[in-house]
């Protein structure tokens, strides 16, 4: 196993619900630490670009209206192994399938407001993090 850094969204169904707090428990008491966060209201611009890979399936215009209708706050989490073990702390995308326990399946609304985002490979993790953070706001 190895330490990973991987990028996390808390969506605006979570922010408007004030999960906030009980959702980084939930990283925290599974090993994960929280080494950068900051609350923002992404733009229109920013959540096209951020889920640009999605542009061209059904549900694109409804996400980028969904992920600029509140703040959300953005995190860079540190683990071992952290991109699998916080997705699978995640559960599945769509909250009717997500597993007993997991974020999704305790807060999540709809497969649209499903409360959390996270990195799906390394890759994708160290593009996420970059384009919400400077290397100077990330303490690990
Ligand atoms: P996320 O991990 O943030 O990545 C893309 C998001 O699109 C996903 O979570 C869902 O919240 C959202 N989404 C909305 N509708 C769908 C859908 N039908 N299939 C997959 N993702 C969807």
């Amino acid at each position: 196993m190895a330490i990973e850094r991987t990028f996390s969204i808390l969506k605006p169904d979570a922010t408007k619900r004030n999960l906030t707090g009980r959702i980084n428990t939930c990283l925290e008491e599974a090993g994960l630490r929280i080494i950068a966060q900051k609350r923002i209201q992404m733009s229109t611009a920013q959540a096209e670009q951020f889920y640009g890979v999605h542009r061209e399936r059904g549900f694109f215009h409804e996400l980028v209206t969904f992920m600029t209708s509140g703040p959300v706050v953005v995190q860079v989490l540190e683990g071992e192994d952290a991109i699998a073990a916080y997705r699978n702390i995640m559960g599945a995308t769509n909250p009717a399938q997500a597993a007993a326990g997991t974020i999704r399946a305790q807060f999540a609304e709809s497969i649209e407001a499903n409360s959390v985002h996270g990195s799906d490979s390394a890759e994708n993790a160290a593009t996420e993090i970059a384009y919400f953070f400077a290397g100077t706001e990330i303490v690990g």
